[in-house]
């Protein structure tokens, strides 16, 4: 199979991009990123680890219902109940895959498992054989592959090939590989393998020195065929290989790897802005393919050059990867009907009519401040409506006195399980008196580690989409608000990330503790 030139990409935005500090999602935001993941055609989404808890378990459930075209996938440490929980957990889906994996490595099986490597043989074999029960597409991972010896990977994956898995991948959990020696140890495996030509080879390769992308090519050069990957480079530690990046290099460079992938590459920053949103990660603006500045000109010279020849310093067009589709949507006149045709576009499905009211209500209000409605708007406005729907801290209204010379006050109200409360307070700026009044109110004494924000789109009558990260007794969460008025967007940011502070969900770490 390693012989075919179709790169099958992988994303588990929706797993491992979770695992990034604050970065969890409620199942509401994860069907939307699934739906966007099709949307663009990945093959496989990762729709997270349904052992972790009941929360993410009916969030996958929820994604194998209704996700037609990708194949679902969950991960399933390799032990039966994970598995038999994954298998559960896809069972709705037309196309499904359950990844299994264990650690491989001497300083894994010995100081984390506790086993010898005859049991982790033994337990990768019983667990794919159980996978095989739930469906024929298996996939394994000898977690820490890239510190593991490579007698004992040939051993393992010669085992999981017996015992049926379809997919065999190889990930450099720790981030520690380079290119070269990469490229060499995947091409080492596939040729050393017994059956290596029956299974599709698959890396899966962490940024902490900033290789994974190059590391992920490598593997492709060396015979690999699945790529695991996710949008903006989300997860673990420093993240995972970007989707974007080894999908624009794979077709930019068609000439090295001489592969292709079924990704829709016009909807990669519709993607990319989705997942910024959702998650309150931000996209650094020089960032390949989806920064903001990925195909601005600024110098005098390269400004000239474009506009003679575009092709002098673009190797890529903007509109190839969705930038152009920053489009207006809707205006002030448009009613309902064309609001709830675009949400249909756009792949959100609001659960109930009264949440599609709440949404019309929101729009209304958003075109009679803003002339122009684009879709970064409508997806910003529906994730309002999400969070107020759940949400046991709501803004109810704010005034802020600012003036040249004075110090900013702020007057917040806010409602607390339908119990409005009121606080005054100063502060620096009127950012900074409108938290510190809710602050007086909710006392979360969380540490702010990050205040950032955004414009999600152009114009200064744009919205300002606002990132609040807080920190209280090593947890971290993160808050999103947005509004033309900044100071409003900041005190949703900070409330929201307050509320999820307050109620963390229980669930457990597919990487961490026992099988
Ligand atoms: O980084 C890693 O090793 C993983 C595995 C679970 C595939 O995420
Ligand atoms: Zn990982």
């Amino acid at each position: 199979m390693s012989n075919s030139n179709r790169l099958i990409i992988f994303d588990t935005t929706l797993r491992d991009g979770e695992q990034s500090p604050g970065a969890s999602m409620t199942r509401d935001e994860k069907l939307r990123i699934a739906r966007q993941l099709e949307r663009l055609g990945v093959d496989v989404i990762e729709a997270g680890f349904a052992a972790a808890s009941e929360g993410d378990f009916n969030a996958i459930s929820e994604i194998a219902r209704v996700i037609k075209h990708s194949t679902v996938c969950s991960l399933a440490r390799a032990g039966e109940k994970d598995v038999r929980r994954a298998g559960e957990a896809i069972s709705a889906a037309p196309s499904r895959r359950i990844h299994t994996f264990i650690a491989t490595s001497p300083i894994h099986m010995e100081k984390k498992l506790r086993m010898s490597p005859d049991e982790v043989v033994a337990r990768a074999e019983k667990a794919i054989r159980i996978a095989l029960e739930y469906t024929d597409d298996v996939e394994f991972s000898a977690e820490d592959a890239v510190r593991s010896e490579m007698d004992f990977l040939v051993r393992i994956f010669e085992a999981a090939i017996r015992a049926g898995a379809t997919t065999l991948n190889v990930p450099d959990t720790v981030g520690y590989a380079t290119p070269g020696q990469w490229g060499e140890q995947m091409a080492t495996l596939i040729e050393r393998v017994e059956g290596s030509d029956e299974v599709v080879w698959s890396t899966h390769c962490h940024n902490d020195l900033g290789l994974a992308v190059a590391n992920s090519l490598a593997a492709v050069r060396s015979g690999f065929r699945q790529v695991e990957c996710t949008i903006n480079g989300l997860g673990e530690r420093a993240g995972n290989a970007a989707l974007e990046e080894v999908v624009m290099a794979t077709r930019t460079r068609s000439d090295i790897y001489g592969v292709e992938t079924g990704i829709d590459a016009t909807q990669i920053v519709p993607t990319s802005k989705l997942v910024s949103t959702i998650t309150g990660y931000p996209v650094q603006p020089n960032k390949a393919i989806v920064g903001a500045n990925a195909f601005a000109h600024e110098s005098g010279i390269h400004q000239d050059g474009v506009l003679k020849h575009r092709e002098t310093y673009e190797i890529m067009r903007a509109e190839d990867v969705g930038w152009s589709t920053n489009r207006l949507s809707l205006g002030k006149l448009s009613g309902r009907n064309a609001f709830r045709t675009r949400l249909v576009e756009l792949g959100i499905e609001l659960e109930s009519e009264e949440a599609l009211n709440d949404a019309f209500r929101r729009f209304k209000e958003l075109a009679d401040k803003k002339r122009e409605i684009f879709d970064e708007d409508i997806q910003a406005l529906v994730s309002e409506v999400y969070e107020d729907q759940i949400e046991a801290y709501r803004l109810v209204s704010l005034k802020v006195c600012s003036e040249t010379g004075e110090t900013p006050e702020a007057t917040v109200v806010i409602s607390v399980h339908g119990h409005e409360q009121s606080a005054k307070a100063t502060g620096a700026g009127p950012v900074d008196a409108a938290l510190a009044a809710i602050e007086k109110m909710v006392n979360s004494n969380a540490n702010l580690q990050l205040y950032s924000v955004n414009n999600i789109t152009s114009g200064t009558d744009a919205q300002g989409e606002v990132n609040v990260r807080l920190e209280r007794g090593g947890r971290i969460v993160t808050g999103q608000g947005a509004d033309v008025d900044i100071v409003i967007a900041s005190a949703r940011a900070y409330l929201n990330a307050v509320e999820r502070l307050e109620h963390p969900p229980k669930r457990a770490h597919p990487q961490m503790g026992d099988v």
